[in-house]
């Protein structure tokens, strides 16, 4: 792959390379990749790493409910793509020995949907909502009454003759996971009893998930090749679960299946996965940054135009990380790049006579 097309940002709307397999999408559009995120779940809370100021208060409330024998208080996850919410929701099912029904805010269209689901709940029942930000408004309303008085409210007739019915549920346990927290309305926020925050991994704990997925893949991987594979990996397990895979693909083609340092590093070269776990996504948002608009203030709006990327994907995906290891900055008139961005592309600040195709980015 060239350099020249990465960085040439007029033609950056090009389909081809951004559906290239080191893009972090969603697992969701890919069925291959979700069974195999099935797979690697941890089942229970012992074998769910990091994360230890969730785990705690987590555990002692699952151990206080199955004692008072009454579900656990609804729970809230948020944090970003890939750090575990689903795999949570899981968890908790799993430990308070419930089922779990699982759906997602887009997925209910209609206040029905929602009633449908919630009147077939049986006492003690898990209903897991992913993106519950993304519920319309009129059915999180039916959402309150039923969180708080396990009761339905069901509206007959029109007019003054209307009348409301209450129609009592079953005792259950509502999931709800986001990764855009303002997003949520304040009555359903405060409706959780438990809210939880998952942050980025450290490093460590990126670790004992590659070899931990390594182990149950049943992979032969050298410890070096596992530190390489956790430092670029964003802090973040599905990408770590993710280059682990591509990595095992590369070292079968071109190394006997070995992942020592040597194919790990040349497996991620090829992915064009540089030292701070950016890809040429990334590396276009900062270059775009810098180079168009003079290292920024520059408004996630435009920035996605120029970038011809989604501006979704930006603020969900890749935002996220480069804020975290302070790549980019967000100010109130909009996103900057960073010293380390400039010096990581290798550009000079206020230096407009840089080529565009440069190949100074270290891997
Ligand atoms: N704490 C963890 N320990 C081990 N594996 C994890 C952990 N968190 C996430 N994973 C792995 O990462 C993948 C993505 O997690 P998931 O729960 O789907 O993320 P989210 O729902 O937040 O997008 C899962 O398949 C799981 O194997
Ligand atoms: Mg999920």
């Amino acid at each position: 792959m060239e350099e020249e097309e990465i960085y040439n940002l007029e033609e950056s709307s090009d389909e081809a390379q951004s559906k290239e397999e080191s893009r972090l999408t969603d697992p969701k559009e890919d069925p291959e990749e979700q069974k195999i995120e099935i797979n690697l779940r941890p089942q229970k809370l012992s074998e769910f790493v990091g994360q230890r100021q969730i785990k705690e208060p987590l555990s002692i409330s699952i151990e206080a409910s199955k004692k008072r024998k009454e579900p656990i208080e609804h729970v809230l996850l948020y944090g970003n793509p890939g750090l575990g919410k689903t795999t949570l929701a899981n968890i908790i099912a799993n430990e308070m020995d419930s089922h779990i029904r699982v759906t997602a805010g887009p997925a209910l269209e209609r206040v029905g949907d929602l009633a449908a689901i919630l009147s077939n709940l049986t006492e003690g029942d898990v209903l897991f909502i992913d993106e519950i930000h993304r519920m319309n408004k009129t059915i999180e309303e039916v959402l309150y009454s039923a969180m708080e008085d396990y009761a339905l409210d069901i509206i007959v007739g029109k007019g003054p003759a209307a009348r409301t019915l209450r129609m009592p549920l079953e005792k259950f346990t509502l999931i709800g996971a986001t990764t855009k927290l303002n997003l949520l309305s304040g009555p359903l926020r405060d409706r959780f009893g438990h809210v939880f925050h998952l942050n980025f991994y450290e490093t460590e704990d990126i670790k004992k998930i590659v070899e931990r997925s390594a182990k149950i893949l049943e992979i032969d991987i050298h410890d070096i090749a596992s530190d390489i594979i956790s430092a670029r990996a964003r802090r973040t397990p599905r990408v770590a679960n993710r280059l682990l895979r591509r990595v095992r693909d590369y070292a079968e083609v071109k190394h006997n299946g070995i992942i020592s340092e040597e194919s790990t590093a040349n497996a991620l070269g090829m992915l064009n996965i540089d030292q701070y776990g950016l890809d040429q996504v990334d590396r276009k948002i900062l270059a775009c940054i810098i180079e168009k608009f003079e290292g920024g203030p520059v408004g996630l709006n435009t920035l996605s135009a120029a970038a011809a990327e989604d501006m979704d994907t930006i603020e969900t995906i890749y935002e996220p990380y480069l804020l975290q290891i302070g790549m980019i900055e967000r100010t109130p008139r909009g996103r900057c790049a960073t010293r380390l961005a400039y010096e990581h592309l290798n550009l000079e600040p206020g230096n407009k006579k840089q080529p565009l195709n440069f190949k100074g980015w270290k891997m």
